[in-house]
């Protein structure tokens, strides 16, 4: 019995000194490792009679228990001092300066949609998305664009293998539109969106790579006509080239999801460099695809089209960025080159905002 007391006042003893794991870790390894004090007491216990044996279990074991329960909240102590220490020496002055010149920067793509929905927001538009790997569906059908549409040739589709026998079909999609879809399905009109994002097509050249960007516009309300889309228009063009006259021009197209479908060229001057007015355009620049929503989009979302009608309009977010930023080479956009990168990239503190030089 005294033994057992001694051995236990000896171990907690060191248990009380040990002031690192790894000191704490050897006293356990004594006691309770395999050739540990504690266990070699133990296993004694096989060689006792029963009676030696009814005295000497509860002892061994008390002690095997009270070493075990010292040395975890031992254990526990050294873990927090060691973690408030770490925390101590890594405590932050959250009311200094920035450190600049800061590293890395912010990609013109990023700045462009960022800046695209700054002016949209100030219009009243919400920001949507939705997914890169779209259901066929959501890409074609429920635009209009049915299995054997020779529209799907305009868009050189990758698909994503699935199952072969599988009803769902699924692409990158090849444009923001899906987004449309999804918005007029997911909520109620009157509806205000644009969706920007990657899109995916099986093309590549100097002037095409095979993702890209688009931001997509979406109205749809009562009464809306090709007058609120041409103003809609103009003042992002005038907002986000940051000049105060503008003159488009709406060419007929055709998209399967717009009727009347329109191209829009914004007038150019060669001399600023920069989308001008009637007086001072002396060139036609093709910026974006648009139209009135078809009335078959609109009942495939389930709206009923007599009563709602709207606007749609698509258009690349690279080539923007290229056209107001002087970009000539839209592969860079995509190189990750680190000195490009310096040049052309922006500030993380750059926010853009219709107060600091756009035009509304
Ligand atoms: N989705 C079309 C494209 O990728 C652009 C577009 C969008 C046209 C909306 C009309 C309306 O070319």
């Amino acid at each position: 019995m005294t033994d057992t007391s001694q051995l236990q006042a000896d171990i907690l003893a060191q248990i009380d000194v040990a002031s690192a794991p790894d000191a704490l870790e050897a006293v356990r390894v004594a006691a309770m490792g395999k050739q540990g004090s504690i266990t070699l007491l133990l296993k004694t216990l096989g060689g006792m009679s029963p009676e030696e044996r009814a005295v000497n279990g509860p002892a061994f074991n008390g002690l095997r228990e009270t070493v075990t329960a010292a040395l975890s909240a031992k254990k526990a102590a050294l873990d927090e001092a060691a973690l408030n220490a770490k925390l101590a020496a890594e405590t932050q002055d959250m009311t200094l300066p920035v450190a600049l010149p800061a590293t890395g920067s912010v990609h013109p793509v990023s700045q462009v949609m960022d800046e695209l929905a700054e002016i949209f927001a100030d219009m009243g538009f919400a920001v949507a998305s939705g997914p890169e790997i779209e259901d066929d569906w959501h890409n074609f059908t429920a635009l209009n664009i049915p299995e054997s549409h020779p529209a799907r040739a305009m868009h050189d589709t990758f698909y994503v293998d699935g199952k072969p026998d599988a009803e769902t079909k699924y692409v990158l999609r090849t444009h923001t539109s899906p987004v449309q879809i999804r918005t007029m399905m997911g909520q109620k009109p009157p509806i205000r969106i644009i969706a920007p994002g990657r899109v995916y097509r099986s093309d590549s050249d100097a002037t095409h790579t095979p993702m890209f960007h688009q931001i997509e516009g979406l109205v749809i309300d009562k009464g809306i006509t090709l007058a609120h889309l041409r103003w809609t228009l103009e003042t992002f063009i005038k907002a986000f080239f940051e000049v105060d006259d503008v003159v488009l021009r709406f060419r007929p197209s055709y998209f399967p999801f717009t009727e009347p479908s329109v191209e829009v060229d914004v007038g150019y001057s060669s001399k600023t460099n920069k989308p001008a007015g009637a007086g001072q355009a002396d060139k036609w620049l093709e910026v974006l695809g648009s139209g009135m929503v078809h009335p078959r989009v609109i009942a495939a979302c389930g709206l009923d089209p007599d009563e709602w009608q709207g606007f749609a309009f698509g258009t690349g977010v690279d080539r923007l960025a290229m056209l107001k930023y002087g970009l000539t080479d839209l592969r860079a956009f995509f190189d990750g080159d680190i000195k490009w990168l310096k040049h052309h990239g922006f500030s993380a503190f750059d926010l853009p905002s219709i107060s600091a030089g756009a035009v509304l």
